[in-house]
């Protein structure tokens, strides 16, 4: 593809200026206050599509909306669906970012701002690379479909209805997913599999108001003593969750998928020193990347209680909390996590404290294939792009559609992760790399390409 990828290099200067415009809205699908940015940059998207003249739809969901376009149809030709997301997380705590979120800087090769691995520019990659096509040979070699979405980083419900609801608009030959990483830099990744999630809050209250710790102290329920007891009964000394029936149907590592994570190279004391940690901890009897990738867990996300400000203040609090997230591995199931948790949680909340439980979003992990024909097409791709063929990986985030398109449209998801695990997504200073960037618009035009000869079902 000689031309396309000539073409590639001359428009890298524009497409980085319109990545940059699409990375200053502020789409935090999160937090109410950004929803006309949110909805600002679902105009965005649609805009590109249209740009391409593929009639774009901007579809309303209970939450935020989806964008949802395709290319002119190549008769006969497979169909890939491609899917991503335009919001972003929150920015908090803002003072520890070198730049502005919303103004992206590029130092060093990287571009910063909030939402620059995760998702934007990896979601730009595909239609960056279906510009080239249109603009090179007049027409694209597939069928492309495109889904992205405005509420991943809250849990996607919108998207979750609208795949449900529309398995005919979506029928395609397999889904194409960029919003992971790369294991290493210079080291492309096929991601086999994502972990599932349960997201909680948990509300503790006692006495009707704060109270002196000195004259009440010793004789009322303290809610802030109550959430580190009850925090502190989920999870034991070997790391293992105690949520009744938390293991039972979690699918056991096979000997050879032990081997073959441990084939790859995981460098522990650079990971560690990347993070600035000074051990590393978990579930006894598994190495790091089996925990990360194969095992669930249970993190405190947030908590709060009591007096926060300067100094001391002797005052017993009337009420705590703390946001938990459970990170699932096939086949547990949310719903039978959630009520698990409901039944610990009660079993050791103290006398005195009332307990209120509210969840968030769950979602199921899921494992993809890695030996079917769009994902060999797949890593002749990122192969030609990247210089290197890709290993094989799974990721310990999750994103929830993605065990819905495998199961609701019976087709496999190529998770084609283009970002860097150090890209910072959620956390402050977000990056991602430029050369990154264009490998991965390079890879996805050549996709588009391996795909076409892949059977197809005549979606
Ligand atoms: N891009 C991530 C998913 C991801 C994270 C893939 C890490 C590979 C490695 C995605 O945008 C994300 O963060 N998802 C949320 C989902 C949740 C809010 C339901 C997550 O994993 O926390
Ligand atoms: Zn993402």
């Amino acid at each position: 593809m000689p031309n396309i990828n000539e073409y590639l290099d001359q428009n890298k200067g524009r497409f980085e200026e319109e990545f940059f415009d699409l990375l200053r809205i502020a789409s935090i699908s999160a937090d109410p206050t950004y929803h006309d940015d949110v909805a600002r940059a679902a105009r965005w998207v649609a805009g590109q599509f249209e740009r391409l003249g593929f009639p774009a739809e901007i579809i309303p969901t209970g939450g935020h909306p989806l964008v949802y376009a395709e290319s002119p149809r190549v008769p006969g030709a497979p169909t890939a669906l491609v899917y991503g997301h335009y919001d972003v997380q929150p920015v908090v705590p803002l003072e520890l970012w070198t730049t502005p979120p919303f103004e992206p800087a590029v130092r060093d090769g990287n571009v910063f701002a909030r939402g620059a691995s995760d998702d934007k520019g990896q979601m730009l990659t595909h239609v960056k690379s279906a510009e080239a096509w249109l603009a090179v040979e007049g027409q694209l070699p597939i069928n492309l479909k495109y889904l992205i979405e405005g509420e991943e980083e809250c849990g996607g419900q919108g998207v979750a209805d609208f795949v449900e609801k529309h398995r005919d608009r979506l029928a395609c030959d397999c889904v194409v997913v960029s919003d992971s990483s790369q294991f290493g830099p210079d080291r492309p990744a096929i991601t086999c599999g994502l972990r599932g999630i349960v997201y909680a809050e948990l509300l503790l209250t006692g006495p009707n108001r704060d109270l002196h710790s000195g004259s009440f102290g010793g004789a009322v329920a303290n809610p802030a003593n109550a959430l580190a007891r009850m925090l502190a009964a989920l999870i034991d000394d070997r790391g293992r969750v105690q949520v009744p029936g938390f293991y039972d149907d979690v699918v056991a590592l096979t000997d050879k998928q032990r081997e073959q994570f441990a084939s790859l190279p995981f460098d522990e004391a650079a990971y560690l020193a990347g993070i600035g940690a000074s051990a590393l901890v978990g579930e006894e009897g598994f190495t790091t990347l089996e925990r990360l990738w194969a095992r669930p867990t249970y993190d405190v996300c947030g908590m709060w209680s009591g007096y926060q400000g300067e100094g001391a203040k002797t005052v017993l609090p009337s009420a705590a909390g703390a946001k938990l997230s459970f990170r699932l591995v096939p086949n547990q199931d949310p719903a039978k996590i959630i009520e698990g948790l409901r039944c610990k949680l009660a079993e050791v909340c103290p006398p005195g404290i009332r307990m209120d439980l509210t969840v968030h979003h769950g979602g199921r992990g899921v494992l993809v294939s890695e030996d079917s024909p769009y994902t060999q097409a797949a890593a002749r791709a990122v192969e030609q792009a990247f210089g290197a063929p890709p290993v094989y990986t799974r990721e310990g985030g999750s994103i929830p559609v993605v065990v819905l398109f495998s199961e609701l449209l019976g087709v496999d998801v190529l998770l084609l992760g283009w970002g860097q695990s150090d890209d910072n997504a959620h956390s402050p200073n977000e990056k991602f790399s430029l050369a990154d960037f264009h490998r991965g618009i390079k890879a996805s035009a050549q996709l588009w390409e391996e795909l076409a000869s892949c059977p197809t079902k005549g979606s």
